[in-house]
C-alpha cells in the first residue's frame, strides 16, 4: 500500500514522533525504489507538487489543523520533514542520473587498445614523379610548361614537323588513326599523337619568340607491349627559340639537365642522328651512372646509355608556323624530346616497363 498522509487525532509528542517516523520511512523507501529518470519525476511530483503533493498535505492536515498549543511543535517537525524530503528527492535524482550516464558511458565505450584503421599513404606514381622532376629542372632554367591534346591532327603531328605525306620517317612511329576519316583531306585527319612534338607548333602559334617551353604528356603508338615497349607512354618535349640560339646552347642545356637528373658526375655525348624537324639532329647519351663508364650490364658494356633525341629546329618547321614572328632568317632554336618511362627505369633500376601500368601496390609502395 502506498503511503498516504493520515489525519492526526493526537498531537502529543509521542504520537507526532510516530507519524513523522512513518512518513520518513515511506519517503526513503520510495526514493530508493526510483530507478529511471521517469520514476524519479513521479516520485518528486508525488511529494513536492504544490497542488496536493504529500508535503502540501502534511502542511494542511498536520500544521493547519493543529490546535494552537501544538502548532510550534508541529511546525518544527514539518520543517524537518520538508528538509528530509528535499534531500531524498535530490539524492534520488543524483543516483538516477548517475546510473543513466554510467549506462551511456558503457554504451559509448571504445577499446583504445584496438589497432586503428590505417589509411594507406598515397604517393606520386614513379612515372609522374620523374616527369615532374624533369619539368622542374627546366622550370628552374626559366622554361614555361605547356600541354597539348592527345588526339591530334595529322598536320600538327607530322606535316608541320616536316614529315611530308608518305615520307618514310612516318614509319618510325606506328600511328593509331581515328577510324572513318577517309573523306577528309589527310592533314585534317585525327590520330593519337605519337609524340609531344606537335605541341612545339602549337606553342609557337600561340606565343611569338622568344620562347622556352617544356611539354610533358602522354603519347600513343601501335606498339606491342613488352618489357621495353608500351602502346601508351610519356614524353617530355622541350623547345627554345630566340635570336642566336646555337648548338652550344643545346649542349649546355641538356648537359646541365642530365647532371641534375642523374648526378653531377655524368658526362653527355652527342652523336649524329636524324629527325625530320631538326637539322642537325643528335641522340644524347650519358655515361653509365651505374658503372661510371667502365661497362656493365645496364649499359650493355658500352659505358654509355642513350637517352634522348634533340637538334636545332629545322627552318622548314618555322615556315609551317606561318608567321607569329618565327622567321627562319631571324630566329633559331633547339628542341629535344625524352621518354619518361625509360628515364624512370634507368633511375630506379626497373627492368620491365609493364610494371608501371599494372597498379600492383607492392611495386608502387616502394615509391611512397
Ligand atoms: N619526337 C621524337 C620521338 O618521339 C623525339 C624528339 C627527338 C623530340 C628530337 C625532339 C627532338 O624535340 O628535337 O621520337
Amino acid at each position: 500500500m502506498a503511503y498516504s498522509v493520515p489525519k492526526l487525532a493526537d498531537y502529543s509528542p509521542a504520537a507526532l514522533d510516530q507519524a513523522v517516523r512513518e512518513l520518513l520511512s515511506a519517503v526513503r523507501q520510495e526514493a530508493e525504489a526510483a530507478r529511471t529518470e521517469n520514476d524519479w519525476k513521479v516520485f518528486r511530483d508525488r511529494w513536492m507538487a504544490r497542488k496536493n503533493g504529500l508535503l502540501t498535505q502534511v502542511n494542511d492536515l498536520w500544521l493547519k489543523a493543529a490546535p494552537g498549543p501544538a502548532k510550534r511543535n508541529v511546525g518544527a517537525r514539518v520543517n524537518q520533514i520538508r528538509t528530509e524530503v528535499e534531500q531524498a528527492v535530490d539524492s534520488a535524482q543524483q543516483r538516477v542520473s548517475g546510473s543513466a550516464s554510467a549506462g551511456r558511458l558503457e554504451l559509448e565505450r571504445i577499446d583504445i587498445t584496438l589497432p586503428g584503421i590505417r589509411r594507406p599513404l598515397g604517393a606520386e606514381h614513379p612515372v609522374l614523379r620523374t616527369m615532374n622532376e624533369i619539368v622542374s629542372v627546366f622550370r628552374a632554367m626559366g622554361y614555361s610548361v605547356a600541354e597539348g591534346p592527345e588526339i591530334e591532327t595529322d598536320y600538327l603531328n607530322f606535316e608541320a614537323l616536316n614529315f611530308p605525306p608518305n615520307h618514310p620517317a612516318r614509319d618510325t612511329q606506328d600511328t593509331i588513326f581515328v577510324a572513318g576519316q577517309e573523306k577528309k583531306p589527310q592533314r585534317d585527319r585525327l590520330l593519337l599523337r605519337t609524340h609531344t612534338s606537335p605541341v612545339q607548333i602549337r606553342a609557337m602559334m600561340a606565343t611569338p619568340p622568344p620562347i622556352r617551353v617544356v611539354v610533358p604528356g602522354k603519347v600513343h603508338r601501335a606498339d606491342t607491349a613488352d618489357a621495353t615497349h608500351s602502346p601508351i607512354f610519356h614524353q617530355v618535349e622541350g623547345l627554345a627559340v630566340d635570336t642566336n640560339i646555337t648548338f652550344c646552347d643545346l649542349k649546355g642545356t641538356l648537359d646541365h639537365a642530365m647532371k641534375s637528373l642523374f648526378g653531377s658526375d655524368v658526362k653527355t655525348r652527342f652523336f649524329p642522328s636524324f629527325f625530320p624537324f631538326t637539322e642537325p639532329s643528335a641522340d644524347v647519351s650519358i655515361t653509365c651512372f651505374k658503372c661510371g663508364g667502365k661497362g656493365c650490364r645496364l649499359c650493355k658494356m658500352s659505358g654509355w646509355i642513350e637517352l634522348l633525341g634533340c637538334g636545332m629546329v629545322d627552318p622548314n618547321v618555322f615556315n609551317f608556323v606561318q608567321g607569329n614572328g618565327y622567321d627562319a632568317r631571324k630566329v633559331s632554336g633547339f628542341a629535344f624530346g625524352m621518354g619518361v618511362e625509360r628515364i624512370t627505369m634507368l633511375k630506379y633500376g626497373i627492368d620491365d616497363i609493364q610494371l608501371f601500368y599494372q597498379g600492383d601496390v607492392r611495386f608502387l609502395e616502394q615509391f611512397a
